[in-house]
Order: C-alpha cells, then sequence, then structure tokens
C-alpha cells in the first residue's frame, strides 16, 4: 500500500510541477511520470533483477521507429572484402622460411611482408601496410582466400552500414564503392549497386592474425594482433567518389551517408591535398535538402584530420565517431582537453560533452547564422553513446541513440540480441555535464536508461553500453552502431532558421 501511496505522492509533486509550468523541473521526474509501467516496477522485483535486465528491458520500450522514416538511403564509398587468417599458417603455405624481423613502410615483395610481419609479430603491435606490387597481391590474395579456415568477410565502412541498413526490409539501399564479383556475391540481395561502381576484382584486405604466444621460427608473440595489408588503390583515392554522387541524381535518397574519406591520408599529402579539394566539390554537388552522414575512422595525420574539419565538417549534417577520434579532432584544432595525450579508461563524459559542444559550435549550426551544416554527433565509446544534435533539426533521439546501443550489445558476442547473461554495465552510473564548472550533476536511471542534457543549443542524449564480456568480433561495430542510429533518427521537416 505505502509503494501505490508513494508513488501517487511523487506524481502529484511531478504534476505540480507541470501545472505550475516551473521550468526547474528535473528531467528525472519528467522520464518517470513517461514511464509506462511505473506502478508495476516495485522494488522487491527490481532488486532480483540485474542492472543489466532492466536496462536491456527499458530499451525495448525505448526503441520506436520515428514517425517519418528513410525509404531511400545512399551509402559510398569505401568497399572491400576482409580476409581473416592465420598469418604463420599463410605465410607457410606461400613457401616463405621464418627469418628476423624488419619494418617497411611500404611493402615491395614477399620477403617485405615475411619480415613488417615478424616484426610486428615479436611486438604483438597491430599495423597496416600497403602493398605495391599488384600481380603479387592478386596471388597472395587469392591464396589467402583459398586457404583452409581462412574466413572471408564484407569490409570497408560504406559497405558494413550498408548491410546493416539492408537489415530492413522497407528501405532501399543503394551502395557504391569498387565492388567487385567476391563483394557483389557477398552483399543483402535488398542492395543496389550501380553497375558503373562493379570492378573486375575485388579489394581484397588481407587480416593475418596470430595468437598469443604462437611462435615461428625464433619468432613468438607477446599478445593476440593482426597485421593487416592490401593494394587498395581504388579505396585509397576514393575513385568512386563522382560516380556515387552522379547516382545520386537517378536514385534520389532522402539520406546520404559518406565514409572512406580517411582511407586517403594513407597516400601523402600532395596527393590528399589534391583529392580531398576533389572530394568537397563532389559533396557540394549533392543536393543541399539532403542529409549527408559522414562516418569517420581512424587517422593519424593531424593536418589531415584538420583539413577535414575545416573543409568537410561544415558540408555534412552529421557525423560519426568513436572516443579516438574525437580526442584527435580537438588536437588537431587545439580545442578542448587537446593536452590530454589519450584517454584512460572510459573517457569522462564531462570531457567528451565539452569537446562535442565545441565541435557543433565550431563547425556546426548551433548559431543559426553559421554557415555550416553540421546538426548532428553520433559518439560511440566501449562504455556508453551519445548523440548530440543542435535544438530544432532532428527527433527522436533517445531511441536512436538507445538503438545504437543495443546493436553494440549484442553484435560484439555475435548475436540477434542482447543476452544479459553475456554482457556487463561499464559506464559511470554518476557523471557531470561538463568537465569544468558551470556543471550539472547526472545520473544514469537504469529504467529509464537515457540521460538528457543541455547546454547552449545542443541537447545530449546518453545511454550506456551494455558490454560483451566475451566479444567475438567488434570490426564493423562502430559502422553498425551508427547505421541503426540513422534508422531511427528523424530529421525534423521543419526547421527554425
Ligand atoms: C543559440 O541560438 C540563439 C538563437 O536561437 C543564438 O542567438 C545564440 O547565439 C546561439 N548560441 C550559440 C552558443 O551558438
Amino acid at each position: 500500500m505505502w509503494r501505490k501511496a508513494s508513488v501517487a505522492a511523487l506524481l502529484a509533486i511531478a504534476v505540480g510541477y507541470l501545472y505550475h509550468g516551473s521550468p526547474e523541473l528535473p528531467e528525472q521526474i519528467l522520464q518517470y511520470i513517461s514511464l509506462p509501467n511505473f506502478q508495476q516496477s516495485s522494488q522487491s522485483q527490481d532488486s532480483q533483477k540485474s542492472l543489466e535486465e532492466v536496462i536491456s528491458s527499458a530499451w525495448e520500450t525505448l526503441i520506436t521507429l520515428p514517425s517519418r522514416q528513410w525509404s531511400k538511403v545512399a551509402v559510398g564509398v569505401n568497399a572491400c572484402v576482409d580476409v581473416v587468417v592465420s598469418g604463420v599458417g599463410l605465410l607457410q603455405a606461400m613457401a616463405v622460411d621464418p627469418g628476423v624481423g624488419l619494418d617497411h613502410e611500404v611493402l615491395h615483395s614477399k620477403e617485405d611482408l615475411k619480415e613488417a610481419f615478424i616484426h610486428y609479430m615479436e611486438r604483438g603491435a597491430a599495423a597496416e601496410r600497403f602493398f605495391s606490387d599488384k600481380e603479387v597481391f592478386q596471388r597472395i590474395a587469392r591464396a589467402a582466400a583459398e586457404y583452409p579456415g581462412a574466413k572471408l568477410y564484407v569490409g570497408g565502412n560504406a559497405a558494413l552500414i550498408g548491410q546493416k541498413l539492408a537489415t530492413y526490409p522497407d528501405l532501399i539501399v543503394l551502395l557504391c564503392g569498387p565492388v567487385g564479383p567476391k563483394l557483389h556475391q557477398m552483399l543483402d540481395e535488398q542492395i543496389i549497386v550501380p553497375p558503373e561502381s562493379l570492378q573486375e576484382t575485388d579489394e581484397y584486405h588481407l587480416i593475418l592474425e596470430y595468437k598469443a604466444g604462437e611462435t615461428w621460427g625464433l619468432t613468438q608473440a607477446p599478445q593476440a594482433n593482426r597485421f593487416i595489408f592490401s593494394h587498395d588503390v581504388s579505396n585509397g583515392g576514393m575513385s568512386l567518389l563522382e560516380t556515387f554522387v552522379a547516382s545520386l541524381e537517378d536514385f534520389e535518397p532522402e539520406l546520404v551517408v559518406l565514409s572512406g574519406l580517411h582511407m586517403m591520408e594513407g597516400q601523402g599529402r600532395e596527393l590528399w591535398e589534391e583529392r580531398l579539394k576533389e572530394a568537397v566539390s563532389a559533396i557540394l554537388d549533392i543536393r543541399r535538402d539532403i542529409p549527408i552522414h559522414l562516418e569517420l575512422a581512424s587517422m593519424t595525420d593531424r593536418d589531415y584530420m584538420n583539413s577535414i574539419m575545416q573543409e568537410v565538417m561544415p558540408i555534412v549534417s552529421s557525423i560519426g565517431l568513436n572516443e579516438q577520434e574525437l580526442l584527435f579532432l580537438s588536437q588537431a584544432d587545439e580545442g578542448p582537453h587537446a593536452d590530454l595525450a589519450a584517454w584512460k579508461g572510459i573517457p569522462d563524459v564531462g570531457r567528451v560533452s565539452d569537446i562535442l559542444l565545441w565541435v557543433l559550435e565550431q563547425h556546426g549550426r548551433s548559431d543559426p547564422l553559421s554557415e555550416a551544416d553540421l546538426t548532428r554527433i553520433h559518439f560511440h565509446t566501449l562504455a556508453y553513446h551519445i548523440l548530440a544534435t543542435v535544438d530544432g533539426y532532428w527527433g527522436n533521439q533517445a531511441a536512436a541513440v538507445t538503438a545504437g546501443a543495443r546493436v553494440a550489445s549484442s553484435q560484439a558476442c555475435g548475436l540477434q540480441a542482447v543476452d544479459v547473461s553475456k554482457v556487463e554495465l561499464k559506464a559511470p552510473l554518476e557523471f557531470y555535464s561538463s568537465h569544468t564548472e558551470p556543471r550539472e550533476k547526472l545520473t544514469i536511471n537504469p529504467a529509464q536508461p537515457v540521460t538528457v542534457w543541455r547546454r547552449g543549443n545542443v541537447t545530449f542524449h546518453m545511454t550506456p553500453v551494455l558490454v560483451c564480456k566475451q566479444p567475438l568480433r567488434t570490426v564493423g561495430l562502430g559502422d553498425a552502431i551508427s547505421a541503426e542510429g540513422l534508422v531511427y533518427s528523424e530529421l525534423k521537416a521543419e526547421q527554425p532558421f
């Protein structure tokens, strides 16, 4: 009885707040009122349920499609086939003998490949290299694809985002990128690939894995890792970008998703400077009323990052990125917390919030007088996600951010749905809206697991991730998160300015 009475009292207080139109009405109370099964969620039931269970079932209630959904989405332009194979096994099958490690910036031969592989294997460090000889690379790629136990996956951010979008049967997806016969065969049947985007050969990315303690000759790997190499000229130069933009005229998408800019960095400054200018002018050819989402990926050159920030961000509506990319963005342009060399452990929510706000204020449309288009950032890190949007442009943010977290929580475990026994909550339950004053103390309420706060003209929606305890395959997780977030996002028809 007392419980019902206290619920009634709380509702009365909340309604009282509403009735008087008090601007200080705490978000928490608002969330309680809208909680559909509040009356049933008795203390005794909740105490038996794990936080993970409570969060996972609250997500299911929260995740609803927006009233206006996309019917056609175009995605471009990086796509490839990832071949995952045992590094030692493949080199042995190629009749290469073990030897001494030596790093090479570019691999010109099988010998270079062997030396660089050993160099990184004995350190247990990840590396990615370009293989310059096309013929030799094709032979190695064929051997790798046919090696027993080799696993082939759809690769490249655009192809992975396309695959995820194609799981929604009502969505028509166009994918433009270097699509060879193998990739074409692996893609979801629902995906439309324009004929101009088909290639005779696939762009293979060879991923040589090794286990912790694995030996080859005198080399022993201190930990498991992977050595990646490719001869990927199409993706390196974003060679399909112009084809992609041209195909939009006939396809008439409601949303464009662009990725692969990071691939150009490896070409060296002279080439990327030139190509980035062309890329910007191609993007500007896309009709202004079609929103563009840009998916960022790992980059290492500050000047390149800075050029993307200055020239590309203002002409896209939305970006998706992870914690490394966000910090690198700030470092490249002396933004907030740029002095931080790297995140230690779970990135501090306040610091992340500071950088997100800075991006939207410096390079976005937080000020209505700004010429910039950027109004949305989908940020993901292992333990939590944040969707930051400039007020007035986007809807359904709570569903969008939770849909992204749900796919991260299931896909990392290799599952279609979240299994609460296989995941754990790692996000802090209390945090601040900024690293510095003035700041608001915020909490995660597991029964209503989206925490909302506002700064300036930007609203932040944050949800924890249920982190998979034994992840199977995390490649492409960021792409899946961004794709889900977009499916559940809605662009408001009437924009305020
Ligand atoms: C927020 O929007 C208002 C107009 O609605 C504008 O005057 C103000 O400058 C904006 N604030 C920031 C920080 O851009």
